[in-house]
């Protein structure tokens, strides 16, 4: 099947703002987290069973600094794209539940998190 693409504009946001000035996102726009540590966007991912999924999360970073996140206690490397039009994926894989899953990205450094556009997610 498909991945499910579950967009950042609708997620939890903790300390960022949900923004459409840089084109190239899906959905209605995309978030800007603060430029703190500790800056997070909440994902709900439900699984129809419990089993490993890929988390792939599509972003841009227009400066030419990584901007690790932590997800799930895995810390993701979102690198410069070049510019903020400009989005790329970085996935990882998680054992999710069956049921309902909070899957959140939160920024590690003073920079904040990417610009993020969408949370897509494969199986199980
Ligand atoms: C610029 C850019 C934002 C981005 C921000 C940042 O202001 O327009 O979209 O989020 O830089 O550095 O995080």
């Amino acid at each position: 099947p498909p991945p499910t693409v579950l967009e950042a504009e609708n997620a939890t946001i903790s300390q960022g703002v949900v923004e459409s000035n840089h084109a190239g996102f899906t959905g209605t726009g995309f978030v800007n987290g603060d430029n703190v540590v500790g800056s997070s966007v909440e994902w709900t991912v439900n699984a129809a069973q419990a089993g490993t999924a890929t988390l792939a999360f599509r972003f841009a970073n227009g400066t030419a600094t990584n901007r690790p996140m932590d997800v799930a206690g895995t810390l993701v490397d979102f690198p410069g794209t070049g510019a903020w039009t400009t989005w790329a994926t970085r996935s990882i894989t998680v054992p999710l539940n069956a049921g309902a899953n909070l899957i959140r990205a939160t920024a590690t450094t003073a920079n904040g998190g990417p610009n993020l556009d969408h949370l897509a997610v494969t199986g199980p």
